[in-house]
């Protein structure tokens, strides 16, 4: 072969290469984009109710940092494997059901940080429930979501009594005041109008993900980015192998808490739920509109505000459920399926 062929030959096969390695680049810092885009989408599709609601809002969703390489070790999931043989781990619509042994906190923590997502922990310290705070916020500190970007927000009706506990907390903390009500059902009733009137002042600038608990709740072991969702509620304890008609479903049709005797999947408890701050903003609104009405209407549904919750539910699927584990109550003993205490729920020492 002459020179200039070679030369030729060469030049060409360079260009190609350099090419194909300026179109690689592109395409792998473009990753970054195309996984926010695709993903975001998929959060919000166009059916999402509370779309119109709060327009604009977006999880804030920092792309994974290009210049560290992405590794995760851990040993291969075993398509033959099944994680609980006892319990349902999967719901007919396809939510996961959280249990023990179901996850890898590892791959999830890592996905986590790559998205740096902000988590509003709020929890109702109304009246003499404020007692319970430091212990319900030491024991966030310890178990909540350890390497998150969490800030907590405390609904009180007496903030002075809060700034009082002299608590030493390291994550961002803000108290929220709320009216003063007259009696605990009023309160949790309550609360869904102030979850909805601080989504439009204050979460939605602040946060991604909302996650609401009460006071009279302790945790007692991790509980980690596992549990996020778009939205997310708990199955109560008290009712996780009971029966449809058994269940304490607001079944009087004057309430806008109904649920007809032939409907219904599981009882949650409304003390534990989260999602993206858009989902329960709707969430939120729906339950606080029902309530106004049944009000008006001289009614008022059968477990206050968790039967607008659970009615909320039936017609808008949670993305994922959480086991009883994660609102557990020691007054229930330990059956074999709660392989995990994460929450102790009601130990009312005032
Ligand atoms: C990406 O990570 C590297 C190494 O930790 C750091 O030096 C760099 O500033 C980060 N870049 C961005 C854009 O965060
Ligand atoms: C919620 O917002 C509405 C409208 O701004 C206001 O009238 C109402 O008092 C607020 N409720 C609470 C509990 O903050």
């Amino acid at each position: 072969m002459s020179k200039p062929f070679v030369s030729l030959i060469i030049f060409i096969m360079g260009t190609m290469i350099g090419f194909l390695i300026s179109k690689w680049l592109e395409v792998g810092s473009l990753r970054g984009r195309w996984l926010e885009v695709g993903s975001l989408r998929g959060r919000y599709p166009e059916e999402v109710p509370g779309q119109d609601l709060l327009q604009g809002l977006k999880l804030h969703w920092m792309p994974a940092n290009g210049s560290l390489p992405i590794r995760t070790h851990y040993s291969k999931p075993d398509i033959g494997q099944i994680p609980r043989n006892e319990v349902m781990i999967l719901t007919p619509w396809l939510a996961p059901i959280v249990w023990e042994g179901t996850f890898n906190s590892d791959i999830l923590k890592e996905d986590y940080q790559q998205k740096n997502y902000r988590i509003g922990l709020t929890v109702s310290a109304i009246g003499k429930y404020i007692k319970l705070l430091k212990k319900f916020l030491e024991s966030a500190e310890r178990y909540f979501m350890k390497e998150g970007m969490v800030n907590y927000y405390v609904f009180t009706d007496s903030p002075d009594e809060v700034k009082a506990l002299n608590l030493e907390i390291s994550r961002t903390l803000r108290i929220i005041t709320v009216p003063e009500y007259s009696n605990w059902e009023q309160a949790v009733l309550g609360r869904m109008e102030v979850l909805k009137n601080q989504t439009e002042l204050l979460f939605q600038k602040e946060v991604d993900y909302l996650v609401s608990l009460d006071t009279d709740v302790v945790m007692l072991n991790p509980i980690g980015v596992e549990i996020l969702g778009d939205l997310v509620s708990v199955i109560h304890p008290g009712f996780y192998h009971s029966q449809r008609k058994n269940l304490p479903y607001e079944r009087r049709p004057a309430s806008r808490a109904f649920i007809p005797e032939d409907e219904g999947d599981f009882y949650y408890q409304a003390n534990f739920f989260l999602g993206t701050v858009q989902r329960i903003y709707h969430l939120t609104k729906t339950c606080y509109e029902g309530i106004q009405i049944d009000k008006a209407n001289g009614i008022q549904a059968r477990v206050f505000e968790e039967s607008h919750f659970n009615k909320y539910l039936v017609y808008n699927k949670p993305t994922k459920v959480l086991s009883p584990e994660y609102i557990w109550s020691n007054s229930l003993g330990s059956p074999k399926d709660i392989k995990i205490k994460r929450v102790n729920h009601g130990d009312k020492h005032f």
